[in-house]
């Protein structure tokens, strides 16, 4: 008889990741032979800065090829320790951090080390979308607080008082923001802290993209206030900044309790991130910095040139963002309108007709949380980036009446 399967109830509660499959659609679609620009993907263009590149070629040749603590090097982390001293006046030390494989793992180390089935995780929409498969699949329940266009998307002290109740275990709090590029003021964190420090629940903050901030917005790590660093499980990585997204490596910082655990839950998983990547973030975190400064200058040039085109487009509108590399643009004047007579009802199909039609990749909204939005990456080059706003320029100006 053959074999039947069916899978997993855990399987069976998560969606595939809509930006992954995305990189799989443009790949099939240039197979096909289509122009695609795919401002879909949401890494850096930017080789790994040289210095690093370096440092993983010698660690290869030192053979510095084995296991390593699962925790991670004490070298790295020793590093990371001193380097949120420098930045932020955060006294961490090596075994309250814990090296893994992309933020991507520390952020779900972290929910699976804290969360039971029943406990409630607060997350401010638009998020990021891995956060609500994780949690689902901690088993844990999600309390969706929608934060809309015009707050520039950010939980407010209210909306999060409103969130709170006795199940509260988490709250997932992630500036700069993907998909929107938000950046929460030093205020308004501290705003937000003056609430958490007055409840029992955890903070994990997701700051990938603390690194890549604009207009030199007053702000700072949430690992700045001392008040909540006993809640406080602070996530950061070196894909975005670093542009290392293939080297997978990230890290949390938490007290040592949290951080125990969060070892035992890798330590039967992946064990320790790849000995090279870590040698190389090393190299990253402890070198000179002019690197990320180059970066941050050409993705905010970008930034300015993608905006400035994108408000004079017609059915659309946006923010400015302040951080990261997207721009979460606002379709919901499109919908309901006809393009090749088809009907655009959901961001969904604005961004299948823009793909398929206009050669440009973008990402709907609703795997975000927000079914009036699609997100745009600029993490390209401007000859690129110029190509693409003229298509969707055309492409959004069919879509009429
Ligand atoms: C908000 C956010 N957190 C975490 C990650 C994961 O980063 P990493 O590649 O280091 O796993 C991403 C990547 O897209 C992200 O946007």
């Amino acid at each position: 008889m053959p074999m039947h399967f069916k899978e997993s109830q855990l399987a069976a509660r998560i969606q595939p990741s809509q930006t992954v499959a995305l990189t799989g659609l443009v790949a099939e679609l240039r197979r096909h032979g289509k122009d695609i620009i795919d401002l879909g993907a949401g890494e850096p263009d930017f080789d790994t800065p040289e210095p690093v590149r370096q440092a993983a070629i010698t660690a290869i040749q030192k053979g510095k090829t084995k296991y390593t603590p699962n925790t991670g090097t004490l070298a790295l982390r020793e590093a990371i320790a001193a380097n949120l001293q420098k930045e932020y006046g955060a006294v961490y030390q090596p075994n309250e951090i814990i090296v893994s494989n992309g933020a991507k793992q520390s952020v779900f180390n972290a929910i699976l080390a804290i969360c039971n089935p029943g406990d409630e995780v607060i997350l401010p929409a638009p998020y990021w979308v891995s956060y609500p498969e994780q949690i689902r699949m901690a088993g844990a329940t999600i309390m969706t607080v929608v934060n809309p266009d015009y707050d520039e998307f950010k939980l407010t002290p209210a909306r999060l008082r409103v969130a709170i109740s006795s199940k509260t275990k988490l709250l997932i709090l992630n500036s700069p923001a993907n998909p929107t590029g938000t950046v929460y003021t030093t205020d308004e964190l501290h705003a937000l802290v003056d609430i958490i420090r007055q409840h029992e629940f955890f903070v994990l903050a997701d700051e990938i993209y603390i690194k890549l901030i604009y207009d030199s917005v007053a702000t700072t790590s949430l690992c700045a206030f001392p008040e909540i660093r006993d809640r406080l499980i602070l996530v950061n990585g070196f894909s975005k900044a670093y542009a290392m997204t293939g080297w997978r490596l990230g890290f949390a910082a938490a007290p040592t309790p949290i951080v125990k655990v969060m070892d035992k839950i890798q330590s039967h998983t992946t064990s320790n991130a790849c000995s090279i990547s870590q040698e190389a973030g090393l190299a990253a975190i402890a070198g000179n910095q002019d690197a990320i400064a180059m970066m941050r200058q050409k993705f905010d040039e970008r930034r300015r040139f993608v905006c400035d085109r994108l408000a004079q487009m017609p059915g659309i509108a946006l923010r400015l963002p302040k951080g990261a590399f997207y721009v979460f643009i606002n379709v919901g004047e499109l919908l309901g309108r006809h393009a090749n007579g088809k009907k655009m009802n959901t961001a969904d199909d604005i961004c299948k007709y823009l793909v398929e039609n206009a050669g440009v990749a973008l990402v709907a909204g609703e795997a975000f949380g927000s079914h009036l939005h699609v997100r745009l990456s600029y993490a390209t080059d401007m000859k690129t980036l110029h190509e693409a706003m003229q298509r969707l320029e055309k492409a959004f100006g069919e879509m009429v009446g």
